[in-house]
């Protein structure tokens, strides 16, 4: 079955692009992008998505009355363009929102989000700010579904990041963002495939 992809985005669209670059390598098939769907009108990945013959729209908040509103134009947009709970996978890539736990539960297992830390250390904003505050030796980058909490659905993958004595958050962030430019594709990958099993609060990854 092919898996048809929505991503969502808010920002530069580093990881998106990541994706969209392994499917065209051939490196993930079975699949097709659908849409990049951005909470930002000015967001670079808007542009990045285009590049790559992606279908790419901004949805802002302004004039929803709530999350629920806005979240059901977003589920009505990736569902219009073929992104559905039955063959569909959306991706958060950078997506600064919080999905409203109807939307979760539409897409149930089927939405994973990339993560600048090793969760559960340092959920939220500014992990990698957070991480090296707290003075850790390892951080690293984490791929995981989408639950109702913050950051804290079952892990997929994670990429170990040393912390090295003179980083600042930029050079800590940037050797963070080589690692979640490989797991994400990763994921998708063994995802598409059939490949994650979820049981309680682990994913398994079959052979
Ligand atoms: C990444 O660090 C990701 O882990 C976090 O937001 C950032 C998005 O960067 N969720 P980009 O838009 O993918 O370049």
């Amino acid at each position: 079955m092919v898996i048809n992809i929505g991503i969502l985005v808010s920002g530069r669209g580093s990881n998106m692009e990541a994706i969209l670059k392994a499917i065209r390598d051939g490196k993930i098939k079975n699949c097709e992008v659908k849409v990049v769907i951005s909470s930002k009108k000015d967001a670079r990945a808007l542009e990045v998505a285009k590049t790559y013959g992606v279908k790419a729209i901004a949805i802002e908040e302004v004039g929803f009355k709530d999350r629920v509103e806005y979240d059901n134009e977003i589920m009505k947009c990736l569902i219009e363009h073929g992104v559905t709970p039955d063959n569909g996978l959306v991706l958060l890539a950078g997506y600064m929102k919080i999905l409203s736990p109807e939307f979760v539960n539409k897409f149930k297992w089927r939405i994973m989000n990339i993560h600048p830390s090793l969760l559960p250390s340092f959920p939220g904003l500014h992990a990698q700010k957070q991480a090296l505050e707290y003075g850790v030796k390892v951080t690293g980058c984490t791929v995981h579904f989408v639950d109702e909490s913050l950051d804290m659905g079952p892990i997929i993958l994670q990429a170990p990041v040393p912390v090295e004595e003179d980083d600042t958050v930029e050079s800590l962030s940037n050797r963070i963002l080589e690692w979640e430019h490989k797991i994400y594709p990763e994921a998708v990958r063994l995802f598409i495939e059939g490949k994650l099993k979820i049981e309680g609060r682990r994913v398994r990854i079959l052979k």
